[in-house]
């Protein structure tokens, strides 16, 4: 049986579609059977994180057509499997409710499934919630951020569904607010702290997840100590290894550059 987690903040660009495109790739990088859906249904990006820009089949097709599940997976060569959302604005009068029923019947053998939810507390973000059996929330460590955040934790204790616990992202040295006041205010484990990086954007404008354009980068250890701790397994970093990390990156950023121009990147589900 698969665990859905759901990745859920209250404010928008925190970095959940970040967190679950970088937690996917790491979770597969173990040898977990990974798909990703793009929960976020009026404001899609999710595939465009992995180069992923047009597609025949998304998640609106399943909600509105009836169109299998299996038909919106796109297979990425780190293993994941994507399932995107329709990049123009469609109308979906189908429940997204409704979508539990398919994970479980199409994606029931994978061993994770992680949603990228939308932002707010409006029906998208509740039936992310609702399809999910574990929450991971997202939040900057600042005080606007946290409460919103706080109010999602409200909901999801509501829907009784279990917190694994707070990741937060974009930490600065000027945060008015450290890692174990945050954990206090949401009484739940920080497991991981993403510091603010410009190798974050230009990983997303490269369209690679960091952790597989820069393994060993901060950025991509504290993902995967989120992963450890998902996994139950304990963490180990990974050190730079100097000009060898910047040789390996340089050529990453290229394959990422070429290999979607090749049509060499992604496989039909
Ligand atoms: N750790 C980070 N360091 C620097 N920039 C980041 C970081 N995490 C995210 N970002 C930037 O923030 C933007 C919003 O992130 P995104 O994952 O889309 O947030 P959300 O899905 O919560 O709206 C990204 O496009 C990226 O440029
Ligand atoms: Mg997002």
């Amino acid at each position: 049986m698969a665990r859905v987690i759901g990745v859920l903040s209250g404010k928008g660009g925190v970095g959940k579609t970040t967190l679950v495109s970088n937690l996917g790739v790491s979770l597969a990088q173990e040898s977990k059977n990974v798909a990703i859906i793009d929960a976020n249904l009026t404001g899609a990006n999710l595939g465009l994180h992995f180069g992923l820009l047009s597609y025949p089949v998304s998640i609106h097709d399943v909600m509105k057509n009836g169109a299998s599940l299996t038909d919106a997976i796109y297979k990425h060569p780190s293993g994941v499997d994507i399932i995107p959302a329709s990049l123009s604005i469609e109308h979906v009068d189908t429940e997204p409710r409704n979508l539990r029923k398919s994970i479980d019947k199409f994606l029931g053998d994978k061993d994770f499934v992680l949603i990228d939810a939308a932002t707010g507390l409006d029906r998208e973000t509740l039936a992310a919630i609702d399809m999910s059996d574990e929450i991971l929330l997202v939040t900057h460590p600042e005080l606007p951020t946290v409460s919103d955040a706080l109010r999602t934790k409200t909901i999801a204790e509501k829907y009784d569904k279990d917190i694994i616990g707070i990741v937060l992202n974009r930490i600065t040295k000027e945060d008015e607010l450290d890692t174990g006041t945050v954990s206090s205010f949401f009484e739940l484990p920080v497991i991981g702290a993403i510091p603010e990086d410009p190798i974050v954007r230009k990983s997303i404008e490269a369209k690679n997840p960091v952790i597989l354009s820069h393994p060993r980068h901060r950025v991509s250890n504290e993902i995967r100590k989120v992963s450890d701790h998902i996994l139950g397994k304990e963490h180990e970093p990974k050190k730079d290894r100097g000009f060898r990390d910047r040789i390996l990156a340089f050529v990453n950023y290229r394959k990422s550059i070429i290999l979607p121009f090749i049509g060499k990147k992604f496989k039909a589900g």
